[in-house]
């Protein structure tokens, strides 16, 4: 039901349906989003260049399960399962660390760094077992720019991760034109300025939602629609046809809060990137966006039907960084963006499960585009919504 209505347009051609409120709140769809998508597809979880030295991991989550990051000595960064192979214990139990090896705090099963069983209590008086076969379980690794991605499909068969190029890369170059457009604001040589963590109460579709359109920018984000007074009319550039970067106001100086300047532009950009703002949505759970001096890179962790995580990292040159240049107000611009979005997410969930939704909502011209973001979300969890 919640898909077949999306074929069925509403009266006249303005509106076009959205899902039922169902898909919003039902815990099973919840978790063949979870297999379906993000368990499937590539998801950006780490800066690499928050795992500087060898022995350092961190622990993320992707989908269902719970992955450590590692960058080892001679293998550059890899990933596991982080489930031990002996009785399933967590390896690694805090969020982050520096170690030489992987070792279980249960019975003490010890890891290396690149994955193999290397000791564990007695193992000399069991020779039958093959430490190769009972190493941990790996997760597929992509560094792009500069972020760790993961895909924790298996190695091979029908659910074998999707070509990166195919998927992550052809999103951007859809999106941009061509990739070499975002490589031009060099995202993997930039350093993070400042990373924020927002728990938002509500499902992480509202939130994609929300971030394609800008028929709320007008009402929502004041601070916004001055330095971007395009937005006022509703059309976010994602929602244009062509690549469409939306142009600063006349009298505004840089992507900050109030409007004044911000610091030196990225020296890579195009003539005709300047004074301009581009968003994308990398689906499932990357959104971007690019101005002349900083790129803002956010990822969405879902965690319940209900609950979110989202973070979002403010990527500035590296001379910015270290030399501690004042860049509160581009963060405090995007910050508060961010706050508005999260709030009317938030002030929306709780609708989901109304019977003024069981039908769903409507999308209105400018939203229209969020239509084929419904079309694909059908598709990758296919036929089991229909009879829900
Ligand atoms: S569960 Fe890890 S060593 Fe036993
Ligand atoms: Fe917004």
């Amino acid at each position: 039901m919640i898909i077949d209505q999306l074929d069925t347009p509403l009266t006249g051609t303005s509106l076009k349906p959205t899902p039922a409120g169902v898909a919003y709140t039902d815990p099973e769809i919840f978790i063949r989003e979870q297999a379906e998508i993000f368990e499937k597809m590539w998801n950006a979880v780490l800066r690499a260049d928050s795992l500087a030295s060898p022995g350092q991991w961190r622990t993320v989550t992707v989908g269902r399960e719970e992955i450590i990051v590692v960058r080892t000595r001679k293998a550059g960064i890899k990933a596991y399962l982080n489930v031990c192979r002996h009785r399933g214990m967590r390896v690694c139990t805090t969020a982050e660390g520096r170690s030489k090896t992987l070792q279980c705090g249960y019975h003490a099963w010890t890891y290396a760094l690149e994955g193999e069983l290397v000791a564990a209590p007695n193992l000399t008086s069991m020779p039958d077992v093959d430490r190769g076969e009972h190493g941990l379980k790996t997760v597929h690794v992509r560094e792009w720019l500069g972020y760790i991605w993961l895909c924790v499909s298996p190695a091979a068969g029908s659910s074998a991760p999707p070509s990166f190029e195919e998927t992550v890369m052809t999103e951007v170059s859809t999106r941009f034109g061509e990739v070499q457009s975002l490589e031009n604001y060099g995202i993997e040589k930039l350093r993070v300025g400042q990373t924020r963590r927002y728990e938002v109460a509500a499902n992480w579709k509202l939130i994609i939602e929300n971030f394609m359109e800008c028929y709320h920018c007008a009402t929502i984000h004041p601070e916004l629609t001055e330095v971007i007074p395009e937005f006022a009319q509703g059309w976010a550039s994602q929602a244009q046809d062509e690549i469409h970067g939306a142009s600063f106001g006349a009298q505004v100086e840089g992507f900050t809060v109030d409007g004044s300047a911000g610091v030196a532009a990225l020296p890579a950009i195009a003539e005709a990137q300047d004074r301009k703002y581009y968003a994308i949505t990398v689906r499932p759970q990357v959104f971007i966006n690019t101005v002349p001096d900083h790129v803002i890179f956010h990822r969405m962790y879902p965690v319940s039907a209900a609950k979110t995580i989202v973070e979002c990292d403010w990527l500035f040159l590296p001379e910015v960084v270290e030399k501690q240049l004042d860049v509160s107000r581009s963060v405090e611009l995007f910050h508060r963006v961010n706050l508005q979005d999260f709030e009317a997410c938030e002030q929306t969930q709780p609708s989901m499960s109304s019977k003024a939704y069981d039908d769903g909502g409507a999308l209105v011209p400018s939203e229209h585009h969020i239509a084929e973001f419904h079309q694909w979300w059908a598709q990758q969890i296919g036929p089991f919504a229909r009879g829900r």
